[in-house]
């Protein structure tokens, strides 16, 4: 049997840097909080077919705004890094069999609230040509020039080559016995991305390509161009 395709969420954050009153997840953009966008372009690709969104166990926001379509559940696991929210939920799917083992399970940040539809079915995709198990993860090709600083101070030590480099995104895919597995392994303080955790066992996972509107909201100003994103979609 096919394994189906599971989006894990991780909306467990305090959004500091982006500096609202509320985490950025339950920011509202467009009238509509950003989780509640997230939730809503996995719900709307009828080859995801279970959403878990994780928060954190004081969420005071999710049940006051968040409508969860049927394919999606809330669990109260956060954890006080991405890495260890993701490894809670995940270890509480699988622990109630609410997941299989060789499930796929898309790991998507709750703030990445603009990711096309076209870029979710690329990785999709190749997820389908992954025949060893790699897992996959969306990111973009480097194009600006990149400068590594001097120790000390903000000038420029050397060029970097940006051949081979990538910025990666989300979502990041693996089988979930994976992904549970290489988590347990990693230092949850020192991984910022669920592909770190699979690469410290060895394996090397493809990379797809993503899309510059599959951004972040991390800063304030973000807020202004995901808005844009949002209103203009062409997919
Ligand atoms: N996240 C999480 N649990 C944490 C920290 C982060 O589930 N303990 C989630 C965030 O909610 C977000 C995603 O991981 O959807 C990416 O993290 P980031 O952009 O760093 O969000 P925050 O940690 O909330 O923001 P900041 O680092 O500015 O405080
Ligand atoms: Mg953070």
């Amino acid at each position: 049997m096919k394994p189906h395709n599971i989006a894990l969420l991780p909306a467990a954050g305090v959004g500091s840097r982006f500096g609202a009153n509320i985490p950025k997840q339950y920011a509202r953009l467009l009238n509509k909080p950003v989780l509640q966008h997230t939730i809503d372009l996995f719900a709307a690709n009828p080859r995801i077919s279970q959403i878990a969104v994780v928060v954190s166990p004081n969420d005071e926001w999710f049940d006051d705004c968040i409508a969860l379509p049927p394919q999606a559940a809330v669990y109260r696991v956060g954890g006080n890094s991405r890495a260890e929210s993701i490894a809670n939920g995940l270890t509480y799917l699988l622990h109630h069999k609410m997941i299989d083992e060789t499930d796929t399970v898309l790991v998507h940040d709750a703030a990445r609230c603009c990711l096309p539809q076209t870029a979710l079915n690329r990785l999709l995709d190749a997820l389908e040509q992954d025949h060893e198990n790699r897992g996959a993860i969306l990111a973009i090709p480097v194009a600006d020039t990149l400068k590594r600083q001097t120790p000390n101070a903000p000038h420029i030590a050397h060029t970097v080559s940006r051949e081979y480099l990538w910025q990666a995104q989300t979502p990041q895919a693996f089988q979930a016995a994976l992904l549970h597995h290489a988590l347990q392994q990693a230092d949850w303080t020192q991984i910022t991305d669920d592909a770190s955790a699979i690469e410290l066992l060895g394996i090397q996972p493809i990379l797809v390509e993503g899309d510059s509107r599959n951004i972040k909201l991390t800063r304030p100003d973000d807020a202004r161009l995901a808005a844009y994103f949002l209103q203009n979609p062409d997919n």
